[in-house]
């Protein structure tokens, strides 16, 4: 190991910090005062043509980004080194590498190994984001009006086609975990003006070599027809919507996967339930309005601890929210769900952004003791009769009262 005076790192750094050799460097060992604080990482960013580095602070819990211009950053990082606040240093040069450490008493040492593939910096400071479609030149997109005739995105659009994208991301993970089967029958619930119908269902179909079905029930009999001719349009096979509600709807086969996304109110306990009566491999439901638990909760007025909390309208109403999500997720772990629950990206309509994923795995009898016990002490704390989920269970006799 090759020991050097700090003033010659100090050299070495102001020498390569804000130099087009620099690729990245990372400071760390972090022994500063700033709670929590673990790493930086610095790279160069062009930003409106100049050239900038962007650092970003690793925090134990979060990142926190920030650029600065070369002078600036340079100073910086020779006055961190300086304090010895930071007792490693890398520097990722396109020929070499270069790794500075501080040791107890012994002082910096120093090593130096050369790059085998030369490595010039990516200056692009917003890399485009990947999006999950690819091809914008899908007519259906066209004719829901999110792109234009050569496929641009619209720019009142942008929101709608980020959601669209997230929502895809989100799901194909998901979907790899279903058990093989030859084909994937897909009902969307409350399926509306179809955005993320017919999205699912083109990257779905031309993802897998699967029959993917789907259907789209929406009680709007212009929605349905809207759907269904654009679909045909599209020449998008296997995607019809039909009109009905969500309670009447009876599948004719099987269903692997329910989705029912921004279905209001107990609409999405409908689907839930549909979902379990038909025992869908995977339930996943956006919930939108959260009216019966909050009548409830408002009807009961029980008192706990929680009141200082509940007498705020706003946080009452976030409060119903969450307890009415948080017992859907519970109830489909009764059935053997592993159920997560994930923030999805809303559109400006749709300021609701949780999205409950159910995946079926197997029923385990002893945690149906301990959730039914859960569900009735909490219902009794917080003064709620009944979850209508809960109730719907109960009728079809899937649920002991
Ligand atoms: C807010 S939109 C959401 C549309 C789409 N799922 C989305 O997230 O973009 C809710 C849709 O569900 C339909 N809907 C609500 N309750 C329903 C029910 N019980 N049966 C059938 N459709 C229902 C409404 O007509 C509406 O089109």
């Amino acid at each position: 190991m090759k020991f050097i005076d700090k003033s010659d790192v100090l050299q070495l750094l102001k020498k390569y910090i804000g130099s087009t050799e620099l690729v990245k460097a990372t400071l760390g060992s972090y022994k500063g005062e700033e709670a929590d604080l673990k790493n930086i990482y610095l790279k160069p960013v062009r930003i409106k043509n100049t050239y900038q580095l962007s650092f970003t602070y690793r925090y134990a819990r979060r990142d926190t980004v920030k650029n600065y211009d070369l002078l600036l950053a340079e100073e910086m990082v020779i006055s961190f080194c300086e304090a010895e606040d930071f007792h490693s240093v890398s520097l990722f040069l396109q020929q070499e590498n270069i790794f500075f450490q501080l040791h107890p008493k012994k002082g910096w040492s120093y090593r130096q190994e050369p790059v085998a593939n030369c490595c010039v910096p990516n200056l692009e400071h917003n890399k485009q984001k990947e999006r999950k479609i690819t091809d914008t030149k899908s007519p259906y997109l066209h004719e829901l009006r999110l792109t234009d005739a050569d496929g641009k995105v619209y720019k009142n659009a942008q929101d709608k086609w980020k959601q669209i994208n997230h929502y895809i991301e989100i799901l194909s993970s998901t979907l790899a975990e279903l058990p093989q089967k030859d084909g994937l029958r897909i009902v969307d619930m409350g399926a509306g003006k179809g955005y993320l119908t017919f999205a699912l269902h083109d990257y779905l179909s031309q993802q897998s070599n699967k029959m993917v079905e789907t259907v789209g029930v929406e009680f709007r009999k212009d929605l349905v027809d809207l759907c269904n001719a654009i679909a045909s349009k599209a020449a998008l096979s296997g995607l019809r919507f039909v009109e009905g509600t969500i309670e009447a709807y009876q599948p004719a086969v099987p269903m692997d996967v329910l989705i029912a996304l921004h279905a209001c109110d107990t609409a999405t306990d409908d689907a839930i339930f549909k979902g379990i009566q038909h025992q869908a491999d995977l339930i996943v439901v956006a919930p939108c309005c959260h009216k019966q638990v909050r009548r409830e909760l408002e009807h009961h007025k029980a008192k706990n601890e929680l009141n200082f909390m509940t007498r705020h309208g706003i946080f009452m109403e976030r409060h119903a929210e969450m307890l009415t999500d948080s017992i859907r997720a519970l109830l489909l772990e009764y059935y053997g769900y592993q159920t997560k629950v994930v923030e999805f990206v809303s559109d400006a309509h749709t300021p609701k952004n949780v999205l409950i994923i159910g995946l079926r795995k197997k029923i385990n009898p002893e945690r149906q003791k301990e959730i039914q016990t859960k569900l009735n002490s909490m219902k009794m704390y917080f003064g709620l009769e009944s979850h209508y989920l809960e109730r719907l269970l109960k009728e079809a006799a899937l649920l002991d009262d």
